[in-house]
């Protein structure tokens, strides 16, 4: 019988140094496209994916992720004094059940293996989601909801996954590709970062992940992989063969808001999709090219 997907967690405690001095004293999560966090995309994403439980994996600092989900009372007793609907109304993704949301502390960047790994006693026995904010998609299905259809037909491991330039593998967790249909990959082996010289494919992970707990068992084993850091790939490889395996193309663009140009292109692919902005936005970009 195939689980049914609730849970997600969310690795927040990566310190934004390509952000500095942004992130400073705030989250990089925190940071806004348009006009919401990069963390309430993620949310967001997650909640129309079924997920109902979350677990943010936070280190020092990062008290406002937290907060944002919190009710504002000041906040919201203002507005509504000052009869602002479409404030008070534009806060509502921004609220979470109660006690839908919990945080562990990573303590020690190890790398995103080991921040997987402190959320072991959140994870139990159930399949997981995994949503890594930096990666925002733009996509008419959000990708998480395309990736969870893929593990109700597959029931096993599933990733989310792109074609990146050749010369690019040394940034990503790379597939080594069996049956392909053309969206749905089998996945016969996985590297991360590896040399384009040495890369299986040019297929990568981004960051958005349905898994099995066994994955935790691997983890455990707390093995330094590239850049020496405890990478989730390595353990996710460890689960081929065991359990089905499998890489998604989603339907989508994929923005990588952890660098600046992804960052900045993202603020204007997602302008142009909101109807009250996207005609002044047009008209400014004229300006500049
Ligand atoms: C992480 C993963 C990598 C994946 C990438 C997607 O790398 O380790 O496998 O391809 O996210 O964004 P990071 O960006 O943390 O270096």
């Amino acid at each position: 019988m195939i689980k049914k997907l609730r849970k997600a967690v969310l690795p927040v405690a990566g310190l934004g140094t390509r952000f500095l001095p942004a992130t400073k004293a705030t989250a990089k999560e925190m940071l806004p496209v348009v006009d919401k966090p990069l963390i309430q995309y993620a949310v967001e994403e997650a909640r129309a994916a079924g997920i109902e439980q979350f677990c943010m994996v936070t280190g020092r600092g990062k008290t406002a992720l937290v907060e944002h989900f919190d009710v504002a009372y000041e906040l919201e007793a203002t507005l509504r004094e000052r009869d602002k609907q479409d404030a008070l109304a534009s806060l509502s993704g921004a609220q979470s059940e109660p006690g839908s949301i919990t945080t562990v502390r990573q303590q020690v960047p190890l790398g995103l293996g080991h921040a997987i790994w402190c959320a072991r006693a959140f994870i139990g026995d159930d399949p997981f989601a995994i949503l890594l904010p930096d990666d925002l998609v733009l996509a008419d299905k959000p990708c998480l909801a395309q990736l969870a259809d893929a593990y109700y037909q597959t029931g096993g491991n599933i990733v989310a996954v792109t074609e990146v330039p050749p010369e690019q593998t040394n940034r990503y967790g790379i597939l080594k590709i069996g049956k392909d249909d053309g969206r749905l990959v089998e996945v016969i082996g996985l590297v991360e970062k590896p040399d384009p010289k040495d890369a299986p494919s040019n297929l990568s992970i981004i960051g958005r992940y349905i898994l099995m707990p066994e994955v935790i068992k691997y983890l455990a084993l707390m093995e330094r992989g590239a850049g020496n850091e405890v990478q989730l790939t390595d353990a996710m490889a460890r689960l081929i063969g065991e359990q089905p395996f499998h890489g998604l193309r989603y339907d989508g663009r994929r923005f990588d808001c952890g660098d600046k140009i992804g960052f900045l292109e993202a603020q204007i692919a997602f302008a142009l999709k909101r109807p009250e902005l996207s005609g002044a936005v047009r008209e400014f970009l004229k300006k500049y090219i």
